[in-house]
């Protein structure tokens, strides 16, 4: 079944509470199923920005909160960096509960599958349709997936004007996790497209 199949009898939620709750009950994909607590958006209603992630980690499946760990600092800074106030910002995931394979203590993050998005793009949809943001930033084949319903070439399509089918205006660059496992020249490289892309962004909400 596609995502949308799951939902057919499903009346579109009528606020951001009703898909808070509405996520931490969702059992339509393995991940929901996997006993991890679902991670609900954050931010105002009002804003002009919306940020897509992946999914939730560790950090904020723990502390209930989109992008507070590793990733999310990275983002912060870099945010900052380019003039975009996060805290202005409506924050959340194209899959809202964590995927991860044990290894001992720890939970390693697992990339969800397409069709695991495909399934979770219900509720990013009908978040995106009551936030109402101008544009949105996709982080990560992940993210843009979620939103545009196929999975771009990062490299070919960041930077560029890309629209949702309502017009809202998606930015895509890279997701800060890919940054994170690189080292050296090219961290540096790809930190530098990164800001690169953050200014873009800057200048579309200005
Ligand atoms: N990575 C994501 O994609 N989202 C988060 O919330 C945290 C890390």
């Amino acid at each position: 079944a596609s995502g949308a199949d799951l939902f057919e009898q499903e009346a579109a939620p009528f606020s951001l509470q009703a898909i808070a709750e509405g996520i931490v009950q969702c059992r339509r994909c393995p991940i929901g199923c996997n006993g991890t607590r679902a991670v609900m958006g954050e931010g105002p209603q009002t804003a002009d920005l919306m940020i897509v992630g992946e999914q939730p980690g560790d950090t904020e499946e723990r502390e209930n909160r989109p992008f507070i760990g590793p990733a999310g600092q990275l983002l912060d800074r870099a945010l900052g960096e380019a003039g975009v106030d996060r805290t202005a910002a409506y924050v959340t995931n194209a899959v809202k509960h964590f995927k991860f394979a044990p290894r001992g203590k720890r939970r390693l993050h697992q990339a969800p599958t397409a069709g695991e998005i495909d399934m979770c793009r219900w509720w990013l949809d009908n978040e995106r349709a009551l936030v109402k943001p101008k544009v949105v930033l996709a982080l990560g084949a992940s993210s843009a997936r979620g939103l545009l319903g196929r999975t771009p070439a990062i490299g070919r399509e960041r930077g560029r004007a890309l629209y949702l089918p309502d017009g809202t205006r998606v930015w895509l660059t890279a997701h800060p996790s890919y940054l994170l496992r690189l080292d050296g020249e090219s961290r540096e490289r790809e930190q530098g497209r990164f800001a690169e892309d953050l200014a873009g962004l800057a200048q579309l909400l200005a």
